[in-house]
């Protein structure tokens, strides 16, 4: 009888532990997922000032930037667990992502092929339909279906 319960009293606090792994595991989902758009947002930045010739055109630099754009958005992917539509941080995040998953990552896979197509790009004419295509099918397309403005 004593066994009974000390397994029931083990296995009641192995729950809790889990219970709160998972909370934390969403806190850090928005967390990360947050993260990893703030640096897709920096390197789109960069990519900008030169397509709008405020920076020179350096291919070495636009591979750099497209490739972790790429990247991060390929990570992002993982980001968005079951249960991180709220968390203790606040996201922005709508909660169309999870009852239309497959469309979110379509659009995401999407923006990581147009990502590549940056990545790839030799000179200056190239870089503005190419990052035009990014911004349009990657950025836009979810964000204007998927994330609900900040202010
Ligand atoms: C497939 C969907 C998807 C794509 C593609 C996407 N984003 Fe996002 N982005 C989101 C979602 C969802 C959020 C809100 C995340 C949250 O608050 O939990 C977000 C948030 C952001 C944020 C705010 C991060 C913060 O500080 O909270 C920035 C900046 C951002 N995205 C930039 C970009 C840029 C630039 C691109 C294109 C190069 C892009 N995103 C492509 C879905 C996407």
């Amino acid at each position: 009888m004593q066994l009974i319960s000390r397994i029931l009293r083990v296995a009641a606090a192995g729950g809790i532990a889990l219970g709160l792994s998972v909370t934390a595991a969403q806190a850090d989902a928005i967390e990360d997922r947050q993260a990893a758009m703030k640096d897709v947002g920096k390197s789109m930045k960069a990519l900008a000032a030169m397509a709008k010739g405020e920076a020179e055109f350096d291919a070495a630099a636009v591979k750099s930037n497209a490739d972790n754009i790429a990247a991060k958005m390929d990570a992002a992917k993982a980001l968005f667990p079951d249960g991180s539509d709220k968390g203790a941080k606040e996201t922005w995040a709508k909660a169309e992502i999870w009852t239309d998953k497959d469309t979110f990552l379509a659009i995401m896979d999407d923006g990581i092929a147009a990502a590549n197509a940056v990545a790839a790009v030799g000179d200056m004419d190239a870089l503005r339909p190419a990052l035009g295509g990014l911004g349009g099918k990657g950025c836009k397309a979810c964000h204007e279906k998927f994330r609900r403005p900040k202010e």
